[in-house]
Order: structure tokens, then C-alpha cells, then sequence
């Protein structure tokens, strides 16, 4: 089936950080899988441009709005490829098709009666856009902002989302997988147990103008929200086109918990009230901390991806983001803790086992794929272990679990590091009467290499990439015809390249 997945589409208040990009990898990752499995992918992000939140941003920048939605959207579009992660469509809420697409849909459920107009008090947070409620606060502050929320009255439109709320109920019950990791189901679920407010929808231009207008009412502009969640269905050319048609069957959102309402409550039920089918499920990871701190400008300690892909290259930032958290869970983003991954995990284990195998091939076996012979009880149990890493990668990507993935492709590597210390290939090769010996443990480590290799795709893209090479693999073969044994061709071609992680030195404090 077809994989549509998003991304948040981020607010160009700040600029790209570590946050976004570990979720820009995530997306990349599973597309990659996808692909590798055979699927048709389509990946889009983008940004989210519009509401108070921006307008502010722009006017302490000192810049005209437009200039700097601009300049910061850039600033996102090309984050993204130096970390290897490859979108099909970046999407603006400031372009015109998706504008007129949002309010053709206000149009349309105005029409429907699902949007009315009233009058409404309450405590409206700046940084939220959002009105809070009096349970929301602590010590009658914002949680998230910590700053106590305005008292605003005025007139405005709703959004009858209380109408949805049973539908929703039951729409989450009856499908286990809508929203995973099922903590996150049930943080819904337990919310949903309370009788839902409806919407507040709009924002009066006195108030604020840099929004799109409803278009049964020019004194208003719409909430960001509202704005914001249409991008997945604009960006795929709703209502008319034909990738909608194609791709929204198979919509998957990633997110992280920070917006779990909004996607989860807010979005099934516009898509509800406009008469669509629902995404098929909504991925939601947790959130990293700097050395166990909030990361924010004004600690200082935001980490920007162009500064980790520069020390330490996208493949090795993106394996640690991949490998050190738990999908759904917080974890802690440190130097140290990558340049470790990168020296034991990268260095040590996979790019001197993959040196050290092509080496041998190429003083021993004149850089050819050997010809093996007959397989003894450790070449199977390589063999065995190299297939079945395979089958249970297959099955933990399947189900975003990326670190237990990886934990299954390093024990291979561990173990084919053992295989080689235990054969000890330099000795066979002194012998002659063990030449048939020396090519089956060869040709053993370089199948091993090549079942390592296809699923470092998703991952690693740029060494997988150079691993194939080396290998002489074609590219694009799928994940089910490479969980195969003795798919290199004997006396094909070796070719032992550069080192694939050289070892990094700390930097000196
Ligand atoms: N514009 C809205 C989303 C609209 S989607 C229709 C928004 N933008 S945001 O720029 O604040 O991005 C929030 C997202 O950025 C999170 O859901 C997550 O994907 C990512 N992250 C931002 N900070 C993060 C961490 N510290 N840790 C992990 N991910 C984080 O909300």
C-alpha cells in the first residue's frame, strides 16, 4: 500500500534545531523502508507560516512579514538535504493553492453549519495561540510559556467540534493503531472522557491581520490551527487532484507530543466535518533535552543541524538519533554521547568490520567474490543469524521501532567480528591445502556484509551507498529479494574504498 507521510510543517519563528531535525529523519527513514520494501512513498513538510506568533517574530526582526516568512522557510528547505533527508514536497502556508484550499473548506463547513458565530470570554496564551482553560493553568500560568494568559472577550467563530467528539471515540477504539505509541492513545482517549469544548476558529483582524481571511466574514482571519492541519491534504492537491486521490488512503502523520491535541482531536474531526476519511495513523515521538535542559534560544544550548552534520556527517547523526531514542520516549542529546556511538558503534564495530572483510578479499582473494565451498556449523550459524537480523528488522521498522532495529543489526555485526577473529582468514591463507576453507569464510563475511548494507539504506543512506559500491550491488533491489544467501556473483568485483568512519578526536573544552 501506498505511504503518504508528513511532517510537522514548523513554525519559521525560529530556525531549524535539532527537534525538527530528528523528526525530518525519522520521516526520511521510514520512506526510505518503504521504498526498500517496494512501496510507493510520497514524504512532505514544509512550514507553517502564519499567525501571531510569526508576525511578532518579523517585527522584532525588524523585517517586512513576507521578507522574513521567506528568508526563514529557506532556512528549513535547506536544512533538510545535508542531512540526506529528502522530501517530495515542501509546503507553505503562504502559498496561494493552499490558501484558497483553506478557505474552500471554511466555505464548505460554514455551509454545512459546523462553523457558527458567538460570543466568547476566556484566557487567550499568545504563545499557545490558543485560548487555555482554567484547568490548563498553574499558578494561573500557562504551563508551557509560564506567562499568565490575557482576559479577552469578543465575538467569534466555532468550530462544532463537540459534535465529532463520540465519532472520534469510537473511531480510536475501533482502531488500535490511529495513534502509537499507545501511551499517546490512551493521553487521547482520557481526554476525549471529558465533554469536548468546540473550536474557537477565528481571530479579528483588530487583533491580528497576517492570516487567511474567512471568506463569509473579512473581519476575521482564521485560527493557525485551522490553517496549518489543511497543508496535509493542500499539499497533495485537494480536492481535484489526482495524488490526492491516490495518496490520502494511505496518510500517515509523525509528530511529536508537544501537538498531539491538535492532530489528534482537532484534525480527525475537520476532516469528519468536511466529509473525509481520517489519516490512517498518527506517529508520535517524544522530545529531546540538551544534557537533560530544555533546549531554547535564550539557554543558549540550541543545536542547529548544520553544525552536527559538520562535526560529525549526516550518516552518523542520523544513526545516533535513530539509535539512542526510544520512539515515543524523551531522551538527552549530548556531544559526548554521539562522538561515543560514532568511535565504538560506527568506527570500531561496523567500519572495521566492513575494512578489515575487504582487505582480506583483496590481499587474499585478489579482490574477487570467492567462490565458497561447503558451509561448516559457525558459517551457517553467520548465515542463519544474517537472514534472521533481516526478518526482525523488517518487523521493528515496521513498527517505528528504530532502535531495537538497530540493536538487531549490531549483534550481526558483533558477530561477524567474532567469525572473523575465531577463522583467523591470515592463517588460512598461509596454508595452501586451505584455500577452499579461506574462500568460504571470505565469501561468508562479504554475504554478510551485503545483507548488512541493504538495510543500512533507510538509515545511513550515504555509507550504505558506498558500502554497495564496494560491494558491487546494484542499486534499488527490494529488502525481500536481498534476504537471500549467495546473492554476490563469485569472482565478481571488490573494491576495497576509503575508510568509512574514521575514529573522531574529542574536541578539547
Ligand atoms: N507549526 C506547528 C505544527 C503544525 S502541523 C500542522 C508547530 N511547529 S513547531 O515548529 O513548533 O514544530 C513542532 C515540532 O517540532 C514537534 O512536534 C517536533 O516534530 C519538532 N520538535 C521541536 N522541538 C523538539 C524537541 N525538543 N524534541 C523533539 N522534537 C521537537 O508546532
Amino acid at each position: 500500500m501506498t505511504l503518504y507521510l508528513t511532517t510537522p510543517i514548523f513554525y519559521v519563528n525560529a530556525q531549524p534545531h535539532l527537534g525538527h531535525a530528528y523528526t525530518a529523519v525519522v520521516a526520511d527513514a521510514v520512506c526510505r523502508f518503504a521504498r526498500l520494501e517496494g512501496r510507493e512513498v510520497f514524504f512532505q513538510t514544509g512550514t507553517d507560516e502564519h499567525g501571531d506568533k510569526i508576525a511578532q517574530a518579523a517585527a522584532t526582526a525588524g523585517t517586512d512579514v513576507r521578507d522574513y516568512v521567506d528568508r526563514v522557510s529557506a532556512m528549513f528547505r535547506d536544512a533538510w538535504p545535508p542531512l540526506l533527508v529528502e522530501p517530495d514536497n515542501f509546503i507553505r502556508t503562504t502559498d496561494p493553492e493552499h490558501v484558497k484550499v483553506v478557505q474552500r473548506i471554511l466555505q464548505q463547513v460554514y455551509d454545512r453549519g459546523d462553523i457558527y458565530f458567538s460570543d466568547y470570554a476566556g484566557l487567550y496564551c499568545k504563545g499557545c495561540e490558543r485560548f487555555l482553560t482554567e484547568k490548563e493553568l498553574v499558578d494561573g500560568k500557562c504551563p508551557d510559556h509560564l506567562t499568565a494568559p490575557e482576559k479577552v472577550a469578543e465575538q467569534n467563530y466555532f468550530f462544532a467540534m463537540s459534535r465529532y467528539q463520540q465519532w472520534l471515540i469510537d473511531h480510536i477504539k475501533a482502531n488500535p493503531d490511529f495513534i502509537t505509541p499507545e501511551r499517546y492513545r490512551n493521553e487521547v482517549l482520557a481526554f476525549l472522557s471529558e465533554p469536548l469544548d468546540d473550536l474557537c476558529i477565528s481571530r479579528p483582524t483588530s487583533r491580528l491581520t497576517w492570516g487567511v481571511p474567512l471568506p463569509f466574514d473579512q473581519r476575521f482571519v482564521t485560527y493557525v490551527w485551522f490553517d496549518a492541519l489543511i497543508n496535509y491534504i493542500s499539499g497533495i492537491g485537494y480536492p481535484d487532484g489526482a495524488d490526492f486521490a491516490r495518496l490520502w488512503a494511505g496518510a500517515e502523520h509523525l509528530i511529536a507530543k508537544d501537538i498531539l491535541k491538535p492532530h489528534a482531536i482537532f484534525w480527525p474531526t475537520m476532516l469528519r466535518a468536511m466529509g473525509l476519511e481520517p489519516y490512517r495513523r498518527l506517529h508520535v515521538h517524544g522530545y529531546w533535552s540538551i544534557n537533560d535542559a530544555k533546549m531554547s534560544k535564550s539557554m543558549g544550548n540550541v543545536i542547529r543541524p548544520e553544525d552536527m552534520v559538520a562535526e560529525f556527517g549526516a550518516d552518523s547523526i542520523r544513526y545516533f538519533l535513530l539509535r539512542e531514542m526510544s520512539f515515543g520516549l524523551d531522551s538527552s542529546y549530548s556531544e559526548d554521547a554521539v562522538l561515543a556511538r560514532r568511535n565504538s558503534d560506527l568506527a570500531n564495530d561496523l567500519g572495521n568490520l566492513f575494512s578489515r572483510s575487504l582487505t582480506m578479499v583483496k590481499n587474499f582473494a585478489d579482490s574477487r567474490v570467492p567462490e565458497p565451498g561447503a558451509l561448516n556449523d559457525e558459517d551457517r550459524a553467520l548465515r542463519d543469524a544474517s537472514l534472521a537480523m533481516m526478518d526482525e528488522y523488517r518487523t521493528h521498522m515496521r513498527d517505528w521501532a528504530f532502535r531495537q532495529a538497530l540493536e538487531a543489526i549490531w549483534e550481526v555485526i558483533g558477530q561477524a567480528n567474532r567469525y572473523i577473529v575465531g577463522n583467523a582468514p591470515w592463517e588460512l591463507a598461509k596454508e595452501p591445502d586451505q584455500a577452499e576453507r579461506l574462500a568460504t569464510v571470505l565469501g561468508t563475511l562479504l554475504e554478510t556484509l551485503r545483507c548488512i548494507t541493504c538495510v543500512l539504506h533507510p538509515i545511513m543512506p550515504a555509507a550504505a551507498g558506498k558500502m554497495s559500491l564496494a560491494l558491487g550491488l546494484e542499486p534499488g533491489r527490494r529488502l525481500d529479494e536481498q534476504r537471500r544467501w549467495n546473492l554476490l556473483p563469485p569472482g565478481g568485483t571488490i573494491t576495497l574504498g576509503e575508510n568509512l568512519f574514521p575514529r573522531i578526536k574529542r574536541k578539547k573544552q
